[in-house]
């Protein structure tokens, strides 16, 4: 039987996840893995933390040398978050040539490829499912299971608390402030929500993400990225009477040598799969040249949910001969046959309040025109004054185009425009 030793780095809400996992399920790993992991070392300084989850006062580590250097102990899991200590302690473990787990999605995003140098020259393992969708086994989907695909489009609802808000928005019609407090009461935003509604925490995931799909080095600094804190409610409802959801969307395509990343606000069709996911879930859809289309959905974050990724790995790297690294050359910097575009092609919402006269809707879509953009849905509605608000919603259209028009539309005496969000 083999025998694998964890030291758990961390046991907050994910670290106590997996040890409550390991410690219930030993018997149970056993019987269907075949394999007998036992929590042999715990770092943590809360003393009631240790008491509450049980922990033996002979596995409770002095300091992060007696975790790493126990000899009983082949493969860290790293759940201290953060990144600066986080990445020594990882970069110790692996030059101790021990197996690494961690769910720090800013850590990989940040220090993949020195993480991965090392891990290799020491033989050591490096694998982190529960970085990316929580419980969703996204990683190893993309690594295990659809190797046979050319990926051409990865999308997805990567990040359960903007989503949290975004679906509180849409059903209750409340403030984004509203929602993003209610967010906080439930425990599902931090108290400084920054790395989520600001796109930092998708915007990891997405450059994990996308470099596993598409098989090349997708820099963090590649992707880009828009939050939600500008998001009105207004928008959101006049979307949702148009037929469209507000979710943030972490998008990948892959055409060729181009590609496009990107994090930002975005319209779904409500009967688009991924407008049904609500609340604090999680999904993600794919595209692949033989699979076809497919999307998975789930928890993406959780005390639970995120250990059961964890564990996945330390059952994986336990039963395989070999550890699994990246697919591409993981270095720093993309390859230089890459070409990264900005320049995305898709749909725009506009809104705009423009003067109630004749001939504004002519001269409104001749400034269109003029660039390209042709209307699909208009929705027209007084403002008072006169004044009236307009909902449109553009044929498919590229991003430089639209700021163009936008910025012509801005300096006229009769149009303004209140927001732009893509449609997708
Ligand atoms: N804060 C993340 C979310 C979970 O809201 O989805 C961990 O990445």
């Amino acid at each position: 039987m083999k025998k694998v030793g964890v030291a758990i780095l961390g046991l907050g809400v994910v670290g106590g996840g997996v040890y409550e996992i390991l410690t219930k399920k030993r018997e149970f790993l056993i019987a269907t893995q075949g394999v007998d992991i036992s929590v042999e070392s715990v770092l943590e300084v809360r003393e009631d933390r240790i008491r509450e989850l049980g922990v033996p006062a002979g596995k409770v580590a002095a300091n992060i040398a007696e975790a790493v250097c126990n000899p009983d102990v082949s493969a860290i899991v790293e759940c201290i978050g953060g990144v600066d200590a986080a990445r020594e302690y990882v970069l110790d473990a692996l030059h101790a040539g021990k197996t690494v787990i961690t769910g720090n999605k800013e850590l990989i995003a940040k220090y993949w490829s020195e993480l991965e140098r090392t891990a290799k020259t020491h033989n050591a393992g490096l694998y982190f499912e529960a970085s990316c969708v929580g419980g969703v086994p996204i990683i190893r989907t993309l690594n295990d299971g659809v190797q046979a695909n050319e990926i051409s489009c990865i999308m997805g609802i990567i990040n359960g608390t903007t989503n949290f808000i975004l679906s509180e928005m849409t059903e209750k019609g409340v403030s984004y402030e509203d929602a993003l407090a209610h967010a906080k009461s439930l425990g599902f935003a931090e108290s400084d929500p920054s790395a989520d509604v600001e796109g930092y925490d998708a915007a990891y995931k997405l450059s994990i993400l996308s470099s596993l799909a598409f098989h090349t080095k997708v820099p963090l600094a590649k992707v880009f990225r828009e939050g939600i804190a500008t998001v009105t409610a207004e928008d959101i409802l006049d979307g949702k009477a148009l037929g469209y959801r507000l979710k943030l969307l972490a998008i990948g395509k892959r055409e060729g040598n181009t590609v496009e990343v990107r994090v930002h606000p975005a319209f779904v069709k409500e009967n688009h799969p991924l407008a049904a996911v609500d609340g604090s879930f999680n999904a993600v859809y794919l595209r692949g040249d033989a699979v076809g289309e497919m999307m998975l959905y789930g928890r993406g974050a959780g005390s639970l949910p995120t250990a059961s990724a964890i564990v996945s790995d330390i059952v994986f790297a336990a039963t395989h001969g070999e550890h699994r690294y990246a697919t591409f050359k993981n270095t720093a910097s993309p390859d230089r046959d890459i070409k990264f575009t900005a320049d995305f092609s898709g749909a725009y919402y506009l809104r705009l309040t423009v003067s109630d006269e004749q001939g504004v809707l002519a001269k409104l879509a001749a400034i269109l025109g003029k660039y390209g953009i042709s209307i699909a849905e208009l929705r027209q509605t007084s403002a008072g004054g006169g004044a009236s608000k307009l909902f449109l919603v553009t044929h498919g259209t590229h991003e430089t185009a639209i700021r163009s028009a936008v910025s012509k539309l801005h300096a006229t005496d009769f149009a303004k425009v209140e927001s732009v969000l893509r449609v997708c």
